[in-house]
């Protein structure tokens, strides 16, 4: 909306006044005369000008101080001063305050016309740059929104993803139901004890879930093989842990997990596979894992061996520490009372497709629970 331009003119000489008011109002300015610094800040406070013209010198409060207060209120506000010529180094005191510009009496009003064009050009560049700062947020703002909606719907392809492989190992191995959601929660639980937290703990735990996703690449006379296994066998089925990491090994927000999956079968004393790592060269996680993975397969019904009591579980493990395990890792499982491993049974025999879907998508999104 373009109105015309409002002036404040401040003098105590009538005439000066006069002079400025009618040369700008000639020009179709709205302007507005006083006569002290008073009035000219009432004036002020009262409605918006463009620009304010004020004497330095004046009864009572001057113009040094009309202009601080000015400032105050609006520090983009153009003032243009007045001044004697034996007061010049009042002038330049106000410049220095944020005046923006001083007229030596006596003057030329051309002078001052100048000046006046010269603050408005100044003013509108400063209006200018404030739109495009303000238009240019709120883009960003837009972009940042947009981008975190993508952000979100990849994540979420992501798990669909994620959810469906498991869910196809799972159908495929039938004989295992359960068991990813046990190893997860087994991990988890032993992850808190050795206080890991936050985005690591997810990793871990995101890791536990896919740990043997690689197995979707090993030929089902060997996975599915009722009886014991060849050599030859063996070396083939020992190839899910590097399966598992080349499947995912591109999918960014998975890469912290990939230690569980590529690294799980290691063993403490450097006897295991793939890279024959020992002691904590084995990335933390996959150590951790190793120990709640093993505790499920003692613990569970197979083919080839009978479930073992908790308590058989736990004396293998600690034989096994510092041979297969991490000790740290073992003694800590330890300190996991067996009512609290026993709830994590029972809950795991309840799952169906639907609760096992239902964890996958709790672990993959990160949503942490005690
Ligand atoms: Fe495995």
């Amino acid at each position: 909306m373009s109105h015309s331009r409002k002036i404040l003119i401040v003098d105590d000489e009538p005439i000066i006044r006069d002079l400025i008011g009618r040369y700008f109002t000639r020009r179709n300015y709205e302007v507005s005369l006083v006569s002290n610094a008073h009035e000219a800040l009432m004036a002020f406070q009262k409605e918006k000008f463009d620009i304010a013209i004020t004497d330095i010198k004046m009864p009572d409060y001057d113009g040094k101080w009309l202009l601080r207060q000015i400032l105050n209120e609006d520090p983009n506000m153009a003032v243009i001063m007045i001044t004697g010529m034996d007061d010049t180094k009042e002038a330049v005191d106000c410049l220095r305050l944020g005046a923006y510009d001083y007229i030596v009496k006596p003057f030329d009003v051309e002078e001052i016309r100048i000046a006046v064009d010269r603050a408005h050009e100044r003013k509108s560049l400063l209006l200018e740059k404030q739109n495009y700062q303000a238009k240019l947020e709120i883009k960003v703002r837009e972009r940042t929104l947009e981008l975190l909606r993508a952000y979100e719907e990849i994540e979420l392809t992501y798990q669909k993803t994620l959810e469906a492989l498991i869910t196809a190992l799972d159908v495929r191995e039938k004989s295992t139901g359960g068991h990813s959601k046990r190893v997860v929660e087994y991990t988890r639980l032993l992850a808190g004890k050795l206080r890991i937290r936050g985005p690591q703990l997810t990793s871990v735990t995101r890791g536990a879930l896919l740990h043997d996703v690689g197995k979707i690449g090993i030929p089902d006379g060997i996975l599915l093989k009722p009886g014991p296994l060849s050599d030859e066998e063996w070396s083939i089925m020992r190839q899910h842990t590097l399966i598992g990491y080349h499947m995912l090994k591109g999918i960014k927000f998975l890469k912290p997990a990939m230690n569980v999956v590529k690294y799980h079968h290691e063993r403490w004393d450097g006897k295991g596979y793939p890279e024959g790592l020992s002691g904590e060269a084995i990335p933390l996680g996959a150590r951790i894992f190793a120990v709640a993975d093993s505790f499920d397969a003692i613990t569970s019904h197979r083919v080839y061996q009978r479930a073992h009591p908790m308590d058989e579980a736990r004396t293998i493990l600690a034989e096994e520490a510092g041979k297969q395990f991490d000790p740290k890792i073992v003694e800590a499982f330890d300190s996991i009372p067996n009512r609290v491993l026993e709830r994590i049974r029972l809950s795991s025999r309840r799952s169906s497709a639907l609760v096992v879907a239902r964890m996958v998508r709790h672990t993959l999104s990160g949503v942490e629970t005690a």
